[in-house]
């Protein structure tokens, strides 16, 4: 194989919720959300070369898992077959997807599968006739988080998710992830949510160091985290691991969990962090962010 035929590939960032505000609730039951959503350098690969057909080959540690559940997977072909409508594409792709983000974990894999799988798949195609705008209409009919997955930014999120405005100026900062290795249902965790609403964040246009952004995000929260903690109580003890290493700023779950991370000043404490977090049965993942 030459190099110019070598597959295309695009990575899927982890998606992590900083915050998370219940700010309302939808006719069609879908909750209004105030978020700030960044994303880690964690990340699923998806490559694709020409094909006749679409076909989707799974790999990687959680490949295992989405066939059984088939979500992630059933998303990237949505994405595929909507992209071919939108496009009026004929031709096929010869699709894999290396799973190396645990499935339904709150930090939106298959979203950023989906997403990733309509930038891939357009440049494939050379569909440039479908652009961002038309893009991000595709994306939001396939999940409230695709859409944000798209740029793989940090952004503001509103709406049910869809709404993107920038995100304030972060510091520079370094990440660990805990998974349990429990998958946790997105719509279970909103039914157990405790009744209410809550006011959309105030936040400063930017924060220059950790401490300050940490200390703002202290006073948020992830309104999921308790109802998530209900139905899976091992995320009690991934947040308490978190806070007792060194350097933690800050720890919180992300989207409806069960994935919990913890802030660093440094790239060696969120490493040292995550070396010391490893246990069997979970997924850790330490270093910086992407795309900020
Ligand atoms: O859009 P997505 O398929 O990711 O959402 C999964 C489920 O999570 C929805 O069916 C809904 O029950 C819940 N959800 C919600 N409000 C949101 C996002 C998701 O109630 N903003």
């Amino acid at each position: 194989m030459t190099g110019q035929e070598r597959p295309l590939l695009e990575r899927a960032h982890a998606k992590i919720n900083l915050y998370l505000h219940v700010v309302g609730r939808r006719d069609d039951g879908y909750h209004r959300l105030d978020s700030l959503a960044v994303f880690a350098g964690a990340h699923d690969v998806l490559t694709a070369e020409p094909a006749q057909a679409l076909s989707l080959g799974l790999t990687g540690p959680f490949a295992a898992g989405l066939r059984d559940e088939d979500t992630a997977a059933n998303l990237v072909m949505r994405a595929a077959r909507l992209l071919q409508a939108e496009a009026g594409h004929g031709a096929g792709a010869a699709i894999r997807l290396e799973k190396t983000l645990p499935i339904a974990s709150g930090i939106g894999g298959g979203s950023a599968d989906a997403a990733a799988a309509l930038r891939l798949l357009r440049r494939l195609w050379n569909a440039d006739g479908v652009d961002e705008a038309r893009l991000a209409g595709l994306a939001a009919t396939l999940g409230a988080d695709v859409p944000v997955c798209l740029p793989q930014r940090a952004a503001r999120m509103g709406g049910i998710g869809e709404e993107l405005r920038p995100a304030p100026v972060l510091p520079d900062c370094f990440m660990v992830l805990v998974n349990c290795g429990v998958a946790v249902s997105t719509p279970a965790v909103f039914r157990a949510r405790a009744p209410g609403f809550r006011a959309p964040a105030d936040l400063p246009a930017g924060w220059t160091d950790l401490g300050a952004m940490a200390d703002d995000l202290t006073r948020l929260a992830n309104d999921l985290e308790p109802a998530a903690m209900a139905l899976c109580p091992p995320i009690v003890e991934v947040l308490a691991a978190i806070v007792a290493q060194s350097g933690c700023r800050l720890a919180r779950m992300s989207g409806s969990g069960a994935t919990c991370f913890g802030l660093f000043t440094a790239e060696h404490e969120a490493l040292d962090a995550a070396r010391a977090l490893a246990r069997p049965g979970w997924w850790v993942w330490g270093g910086p962010l992407a795309g900020t």
